[in-house]
C-alpha cells in the first residue's frame, strides 16, 4: 500500500487541477440548453477512464443524458465491488450570489469553488483518483471494479431503472458503494445508513378559462389562488402532523437504540440553526432535529404560482393557480402509495367551483441499510484508517433513487461512503468542496478497496 498511498501524496495537486477541467463543463441536466453538455461530460470522464486502461469503457445513452460505465477485472475469483455516482449536476440560479464563476471553479480558503465540485463530480473523481492510483503503482486493483456514472440523477433517474433491468449482467457485483452525501462534521469520517425517499407532484387548480374582472365576476365563481392555498393550507394541523389519511401507516417507528445512537452524535442545534438563517427550529413534536430529519416524513409545499404578481394592483379572478409538492419518504413509505393517497386527499379538500389535476413528476425509495453485514466493518475500518478518527453512522434526509433501486434488483448492501460537508452549499450558490477531504476520500476508498478485496465470498 506505500506506493499507493506515496503517489496520492506526490500527484495531489495534479488531481485537483483534472477535476477542475471536469467541473468546467456545465452539466446541468435540468436544462435542455444543455443537452450536449451532458454527451461531452459523459465523454470527458470515459476518456480519462480510458487513459487508466479499463477493461471495458462505454457510454450508454438513454432517453435523457448518457451513463457511463467501466470495469477493471483484475482479481479473477475476487468479489467485484460496484461504484455508483453522478455526473450531472443542479441549475446555478442566482447567479450573482456566486463569488467566483459557478463553471470556473477556483481554489480559496482550501476549498474548491464551483458547480458539481461535491455533488457529485469530486466525489465521482475520489474514486477515478483511487483507481488511478493503483494502476499507476502497483499496476492493478485489489478487487474487481465497477463504475456507474449516470446523467440523470439532479433530475430524479428517470431512465435509471430501464437502464438497471437492462444491463443487470453487467452491473452485478458483490458490494455497491455510493460517493453522494456528507460527513457529519469537519473531520468526522461518517458512513450514511438511511436516506430519505421523494415524492413529487404538481397540482393544478383550474376555474374559469381566462382571468375575469374581479369586479364582473368576483363573488360569482370559485377562485382558484384562493382554493389552492386553503388545499395547501390543509395538509397540515396547527402543530405540523400531516392531514393525509394513511400518511403515517407505513412508517417504522425508530428503535430505542436508533434513537440512542442518533442522540450519541455531537450535534450542535445552535449551530446547524444559525447556518440555516431561520428564526427557529420547527418540526414534529416528541422527536430531536435530527430524528424529524433523518426519520420522519414530510409533505411540503415547493413553490406556488397563480394569479397576479406584477407591479401595482391588477383586479382580476385568475383562470388557475399551480404548486409544486413534496412529500420526503421514510422506510416503508412508497412513492405509488403516497402518491394515490396525496392525490386523493388534495381532491377531496378542494372547494366547489374549481377542477384538481395531480401530476407526478418524480420519485425514489427511501433505503435502510443492513448495517449487520461485515462490509459495514470493513468500511468503517477504512475510512477511519485515511482520516485517522472513528466512523460514525448516519442517516440523511435527502434522495438518491439508484440506492434502493439496486439494493432491490442485487439484494447486495449499498455503502453511502460520502466525503461532503453539511455547509457545501450544494444546490446553492458557491458550492464547495473541501480539498482535505478530496485527498482522504482519495485514501479511503483505495483502503476500501483492498479491504474488500480480501473479504471471503459467500458461497454460491
Ligand atoms: N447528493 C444528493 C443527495 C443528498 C442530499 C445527499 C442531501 C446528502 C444530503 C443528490 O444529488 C440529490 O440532490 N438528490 C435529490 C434527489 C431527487 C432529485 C430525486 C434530492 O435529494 O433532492
Ligand atoms: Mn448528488
Ligand atoms: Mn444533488
Amino acid at each position: 500500500m506505500e506506493p499507493v498511498l506515496a503517489y496520492i501524496d506526490q500527484h495531489r495537486d495534479r488531481f485537483v487541477r483534472e477535476l477542475q477541467d471536469w467541473v468546467k463543463i456545465p452539466s446541468i441536466s435540468s436544462d435542455p440548453e444543455h443537452k450536449a453538455d451532458l454527451v461531452k461530460n459523459a465523454e470527458h470522464l470515459a476518456a480519462e477512464l480510458r487513459r487508466l486502461g479499463a477493461d471495458r469503457v462505454e457510454i450508454w445513452p438513454t432517453e435523457g443524458h448518457p451513463a457511463v460505465f467501466a470495469e477493471w477485472k483484475h482479481a479473477p475469483g475476487g468479489p467485484t465491488l460496484l461504484i455508483y455516482g453522478h455526473h450531472d449536476v443542479q441549475p446555478v440560479d442566482p447567479l450573482d450570489l456566486w463569488v467566483t464563476p459557478p463553471f470556473e471553479p477556483a481554489i480559496r480558503e482550501k476549498r474548491l469553488w464551483g458547480r458539481g465540485v461535491v455533488d457529485d463530480k469530486g466525489q465521482v473523481h475520489i474514486h477515478v483518483k483511487a483507481i488511478e492510483a493503483f494502476v499507476k503503482t502497483v499496476g492493478k486493483l485489489p478487487v474487481n471494479l465497477k463504475l456507474i456514472v449516470e446523467g440523470e440523477e439532479e433530475v430524479g433517474s428517470e431512465h435509471l431503472e430501464g437502464l438497471l433491468r437492462d444491463k443487470a449482467k453487467d452491473l452485478e457485483a458483490d458490494f455497491v458503494c455510493v460517493s453522494d452525501t456528507s460527513m457529519f462534521g469537519r473531520g468526522i469520517p461518517s458512513l450514511c445508513v438511511g436516506l430519505r425517499g421523494l415524492l413529487y407532484l404538481e397540482v393544478r387548480v383550474d376555474g374559469p378559462s381566462t382571468d375575469l374582472h374581479s369586479g364582473s365576476f368576483g363573488g360569482g365563481v370559485a377562485n382558484p389562488v384562493n382554493a389552492l392555498a386553503r388545499m395547501i393550507a390543509r395538509l397540515h394541523d396547527d402543530s405540523g402532523q400531516v392531514l393525509v389519511p394513511g400518511f403515517y401507516d407505513k412508517v417504522r417507528p425508530l428503535s430505542a437504540v436508533e434513537r440512542q445512537e442518533i442522540a450519541g452524535l455531537p450535534f450542535d442545534e445552535k449551530e446547524w440553526l444559525d447556518s440555516t438563517g431561520a428564526p427557529a427550529a420547527v418540526g414534529e413534536a416528541g422527536y430531536s432535529t435530527l430524528e424529524r430529519i433523518w426519520a420522519r416524513p414530510t409533505l411540503d409545499c415547493c413553490g406556488i404560482t397563480g394569479g397576479f404578481g406584477g407591479a401595482g394592483a391588477k383586479t382580476i379572478i385568475p383562470a388557475f393557480a399551480t404548486a409544486k409538492v413534496s412529500c420526503r419518504l421514510v422506510p416503508d413509505q412508497e412513492p405509488e402509495v403516497l402518491e394515490k393517497l396525496v392525490g386523493d386527499y388534495l381532491k377531496k379538500v378542494a372547494p366547489v367551483g374549481v377542477r384538481v389535476t395531480v401530476t407526478y413528476l418524480h420519485g425514489g425509495r427511501p433505503y435502510l441499510a443492513p448495517t449487520d453485514h461485515p462490509v459495514y466493518d470493513v468500511a468503517k475500518r477504512a475510512f477511519s484508517k485515511a482520516f485517522g478518527a472513528p466512523t460514525v453512522f448516519i442517516r440523511e434526509g435527502g434522495s438518491i433513487p439508484f440506492v434502493r433501486t439496486i439494493a432491490d434488483a442485487t439484494g447486495k448492501p449499498c455503502l453511502l461512503m460520502g466525503f461532503g460537508q453539511p455547509d457545501e452549499n450544494s444546490h446553492a450558490p458557491n458550492e464547495w468542496l473541501d480539498l482535505e477531504n478530496y485527498h482522504l476520500g482519495i485514501k479511503s476508498a483505495v483502503y476500501l478497496y483492498e479491504e474488500l478485496g480480501k473479504l471471503p465470498l459467500p458461497k454460491p
